[in-house]
This record gives structure tokens, C-alpha cells and sequence, in this order.
């Protein structure tokens, strides 16, 4: 039997061993946006996973654009020695290639660790002011975003293209923006909260305006060595906001600027919006994507090997991202590979663990 997820797939000038991707995961252990010890063991876990690809969290572009006091940052020399400390002790330790995701949270930044609430900043818990297209909060008791002026687009396209500078300098394999979950470049492509009246609002087209901006800029500084992707919006699932299509149109859109693939995510644009809780719900939508001629990633209750096999074997998508189950069983990789009759690459201390313990296998020595 020969298995799809685990047959190696090009992303631009990047190879990975198999379709297997762990996705980006916020831990909020960060001090001032610098990884710590607890970053060397979570994502030393995950580059032994199996994965061919492990995403490093949401990491903000400017401390503002942080989602919580405790999220990863790459806005100074101090983050990105702190980042590439953890890079390099994966390199050593693990198989997987490393990836690295840049986000802006916007009119969600300013909140809660989700252990202490997860809702807005109070007063005497250090909140800061927040930016997005337009003045409305995420939801009843968020903050008020101001709505950003010329100097905001400037200075936040500016810091895109200095972050993803560092994440180059400190060796990442790939480099993705984040346009989904409610954070700044989602909240400019959905009507439900841009109102804006000038060349960024509006039609779909302008609403695109400014995230392509920030992709053009981005990819104008990341060398093709790297592999340049986007997690995108598959749905905000509320009538009359973002559809599938408009995620075909933001595909095309990154295609054309030059991105090597995209991840279909969905949901999170508002704070009483929920996600469907079926296996695979953004799967129908990447298919749709994929179409686009972008290699196409997607993610969401993905948890089984066969399930995934299904989905990259039967065209839905090129790779498949899991979040939740990689933390429920960090070698995820290794048992799907065993459960698909393929190989995955182990390190040489734990080379005794799975083929001594299949069927058939020799006895440990
Ligand atoms: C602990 C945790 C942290 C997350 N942090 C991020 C993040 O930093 N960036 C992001 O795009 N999605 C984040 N997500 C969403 C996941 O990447 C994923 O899209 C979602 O959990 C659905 O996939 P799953 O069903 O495999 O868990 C997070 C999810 C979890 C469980």
C-alpha cells in the first residue's frame, strides 16, 4: 500500500518529506514576545511528531498586535535571538521542517490568556489600544479598535516585511501570514467589519486591498528558498459575509502575488459566530481552493490517519493540519505512518520505539 500523505510534496523552493503539517498553536508562554524553555520542549515535542512541516504559533509583528501578553513576537533583536534559539535546538533535535506564522491581531489583540478569561483586557490588567479597518469591537465588552489612518497601513506593512526579514535570517523553511481567524487581515476582507469608505472597503476587491498589499511586500523580501503561504478565510458561517468564493478569489489573489500555497481555515470574525463541529468541515471548501492551481493546505478536526490519507489521496487537498490531535499525541506522524503502512523519519534515540512494538516486528534488544 502506498500512502499520498506520506509522499513528499515542493512548496516553492522548499521539499517536505510528507503532507503531514502541524498547525500554528498560540501557547502564551511568551515574555514580551520572546519564546522561553517552554517553546525548547513544545516545539522540540512536535519536530519529532512525524510532521513533515511544523508552523511556530502566531508570532505579531508589533507588540500592539500582540493577541495577549503572553504571545510570540518577532519586532525585536531581543525576540528574534529568543525565536532563533528555539529554531536551531529543533534543527538539532527534531526531523520535521519548521515554519514560522506572522499575525497581526487587531481589533482582537489586547485580551485575556484563555486560562484567565479569554475576553478583552480590564482595566488593571495592562490593556493597550487596538487598530483595525474600522471602529467596531469583536463583540459585546471588547475593546473599540480605532480605525487605522495612512500612517497605520505604512508602519503595519513595514512591520510585516521586518518580521518576515528576521524569520529569513533566522532560518525558517517557510513563512505564512495569517488572514484568518478574525485578526487584522481577515478583519479587513469581512464585511462584518470593515465598513470602510475609501479604497479598502467596500467591494471585495478593495477589501482585499490592504492584505495584498502586505503579501506583495512580503513576498518582495522573502527569497524563493523560502516557501511563502497564507492561512485564509474558507467561511465566516454568517449569512451574507465571507463565502467559499470569496476564498477562491483570495487564493487567486496570493497566487498572483506569488505565494507557493495557502491554508484553508474558517471562522472567527465575531464573537457570537460559531464553527461547525463536524470531521473535515473545511474540507469541501479547500477542494474548491485547490481548483485555483495554489497547493492548498487545510485544517480543522482532522484526526484520524485514514481520514487524512482520504483527503490528500483523493484530491481535496495537497496537505493536511492538525492542531488539537498533535497535542493530544505528539507522534501523531509515527502512528498514522505505522496505521498507512509507510515510513517517517525518527531520531536515532527512539529508533527502538514503534517498528519493536508492531506486529511481526524483531524482538527489543
Ligand atoms: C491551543 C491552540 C492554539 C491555537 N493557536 C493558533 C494560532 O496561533 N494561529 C492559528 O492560525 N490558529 C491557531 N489555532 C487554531 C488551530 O491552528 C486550528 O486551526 C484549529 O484548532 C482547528 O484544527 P484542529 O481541529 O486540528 O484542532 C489554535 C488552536 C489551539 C487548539
Amino acid at each position: 500500500m502506498s500512502s499520498t500523505l506520506f509522499s513528499p510534496i515542493r512548496l516553492g523552493g522548499v521539499e517536505l518529506e510528507n503532507r503531514i503539517v502541524v498547525a500554528p498553536m498560540c501557547q502564551y508562554s511568551s515574555a514580551d514576545g520572546c519564546a522561553t524553555d517552554w517553546h525548547i520542549a513544545h516545539l522540540g515535542m512536535l519536530a519529532n511528531s512525524g510532521a513533515g512541516l511544523v508552523i511556530v504559533e502566531a508570532t505579531h509583528v508589533e507588540r500592539h498586535g500582540r493577541i495577549t501578553h503572553g504571545c510570540m513576537g518577532l519586532y525585536s533583536d531581543e525576540s528574534e535571538a529568543a525565536l532563533k534559539r528555539v529554531v536551531d535546538f529543533c534543527r538539532r533535535a527534531g526531523t520535521a521542517k519548521l515554519g514560522v506564522q506572522l499575525a497581526h491581531a487587531g481589533r482582537k489583540a489586547s485580551s485575556q490568556r484563555p486560562w484567565e478569561g479569554g475576553g478583552a483586557l480590564k482595566p488593571g490588567e495592562d490593556p493597550w489600544d487596538t487598530i483595525a479597518p474600522s471602529g467596531l469591537p469583536f463583540g459585546p465588552g471588547w475593546h473599540t479598535p480605532r480605525a487605522m489612518a495612512a500612517d497605520d497601513f505604512d508602519r503595519v506593512r513595514g512591520v510585516f516585511v521586518a518580521a518576515a526579514q528576521r524569520a529569513v535570517r533566522i532560518g525558517f523553511d517557510a513563512i505564512e501570514l495569517h488572514m484568518a481567524h478574525g485578526y487584522l487581515a481577515h478583519s479587513f476582507m469581512s464585511p462584518v467589519s470593515n465598513r470602510r469608505t475609501d479604497q479598502y472597503g467596500g467591494s471585495l476587491e478593495n477589501r482585499m486591498r490592504f492584505p495584498r498589499e502586505v503579501a506583495e511586500a512580503v513576498r518582495q523580501a522573502v527569497p524563493r528558498t523560502v516557501a511563502l503561504g497564507a492561512r485564509i478565510t474558507g467561511s465566516d458561517w454568517i449569512d451574507g459575509a465571507l463565502t467559499p468564493a470569496d476564498a477562491v478569489f483570495c487564493a487567486k489573489t496570493l497566487k498572483a502575488a506569488g505565494f507557493d500555497y495557502v491554508d484553508v481555515s474558517s471562522g472567527g470574525i465575531s464573537s457570537d459566530a460559531r464553527n461547525p463541529a463536524t470531521p473535515g468541515y473545511n474540507v469541501p471548501i479547500a477542494e474548491q481552493v485547490r481548483a485555483t492551481g495554489i497547493a492548498t493546505r487545510t485544517v480543522g478536526l482532522i484526526v484520524t490517519a485514514p481520514q487524512a490519507e482520504d483527503i490528500v489521496a483523493g484530491g481535496k487537498a495537497d496537505m493536511v493540519a492538525l492542531a488539537r490531535a498533535v497535542l493530544d499525541d505528539p507522534h501523531w506522524g509515527w502512528h498514522a505512518a505505522r496505521a498507512l503502512g509507510a515510513e517517517v523519519r525518527r531520531p536515532n534515540q527512539y529508533l527502538r520505539s514503534g517498528p519493536a512494538l508492531w506486529p511481526g516486528a524483531a524482538p527489543l534488544r
